[in-house]
């Protein structure tokens, strides 16, 4: 079924978490600012929104997170000394992320949760169906996850989630969805969704990654979302609402993700995006693998 709505250009990043996981790099620095190789990883995810069409980002940030702000912006000191020494390619890379999309930010105040911060977006995002692209998910740009949702959005109206199979023993560590098949092989209806469950109470194994196509109604549903897990609004409780009475906002669908996904809020998944990265990189890749191999073999002799 073809459903007339706008087209969806708004992507939404909420970046205001404390970052607790990763102190005490980030104690005065945003974790979404530490590099992966050689670029920020919220750049990263600023290119897989505009890669998807979305060139307007509203990025929700809070104290500490300046260098968010001036990392999108254009730096004329930088600029003008690169200028004077002749290096194109490094000037090339400082206005990459300046000229990347259409950048507008929101400060959250108390990070109250995840729900809380997509609220903030309500004024900038209006009455439109729009993105949410968590600042520390990671998805690995040859593995285009986002398009394909906004297509099953645009095919079924209403939200869709990023759903990623995962061991039993680790869907606590997530929100787990229940299902039901579709005809397409990679979308899934949602029938429910829980917030990191124990695994005795976890509909299935699915579970909620940091990409969302959300209608609008999920707003007015946050308003009234009460704190849930850890005294956070969580945006799971509100999509789960969503998906119980589809008379609100349409219904959710899940696209079941196979591809490459890090969590580089978390240090072990950090450590393996940048080597796995490092690995592919053309100019880096040749001596680093090279390097990465003596020392594996190293490594095993040794243990
Ligand atoms: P996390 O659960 O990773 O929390 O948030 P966190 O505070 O960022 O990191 P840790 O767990 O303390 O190490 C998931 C996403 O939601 C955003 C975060 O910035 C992250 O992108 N978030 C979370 C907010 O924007 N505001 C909040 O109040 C909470």
């Amino acid at each position: 079924m073809i459903q007339s709505h706008p087209r969806i250009s708004k992507a939404v990043i909420p970046a205001a978490g404390l970052g607790t996981r990763f102190l005490p790099a980030t104690k005065a620095t945003p974790k979404e600012m530490l590099p992966v190789v050689d670029k920020p990883a919220i750049q990263y995810v600023v290119e897989e929104a505009v890669a998807a069409g979305l060139d307007d980002v509203l990025m929700v940030t809070g104290r500490n997170k300046r260098p968010l702000e001036d990392h999108f912006d254009r730096n004329y000191e930088l600029e003008s000394a690169l200028e004077k020494k002749g290096d194109a390619d490094r000037l090339a890379k400082v206005q990459e992320s300046s000229d990347l999309a259409t950048m507008h930010y929101v400060r959250q105040g108390d990070p109250k949760g995840l729900g809380h911060a997509v609220l903030c977006a309500a004024p900038h995002v209006g009455d439109e169906p729009f993105a949410v692209l968590l600042g520390d998910d990671l998805i690995d740009p040859r593995d285009p996850l986002l398009k394909r949702m906004i297509e099953v959005q645009e095919q079924h109206g209403g939200s869709v989630v990023a759903l990623m199979e995962v061991a039993p023993e680790q869907i606590h560590l997530y929100g787990s969805a229940a299902v039901e098949t579709t005809e397409d092989s990679d979308v899934v209806r949602v029938s429910g969704l829980v917030e990191k469950p124990d695994p005795a109470d976890a509909p299935s194994n699915y579970a909620i990654i940091g990409r969302y196509v959300l209608d609008p109604a999920v707003f007015g549903i946050l308003r009234q979302t009460e704190p849930g897990r850890g005294g956070e609004i969580q945006l799971t409780d509100a999509l789960q609402q969503l998906a119980a009475d589809e008379k609100v906002g349409g219904p959710v669908h899940g696209v079941v993700f196979k591809g490459r996904r890090y969590d580089t809020g978390d240090r072990g998944d950090y450590l393996r995006a940048i080597v796995r990265l490092a690995c592919e990189r053309e100019d880096l890749g040749p001596d680093f693998r090279a390097w990465l191999r003596r020392y594996v073999t190293e490594e095993m002799q040794e243990r």
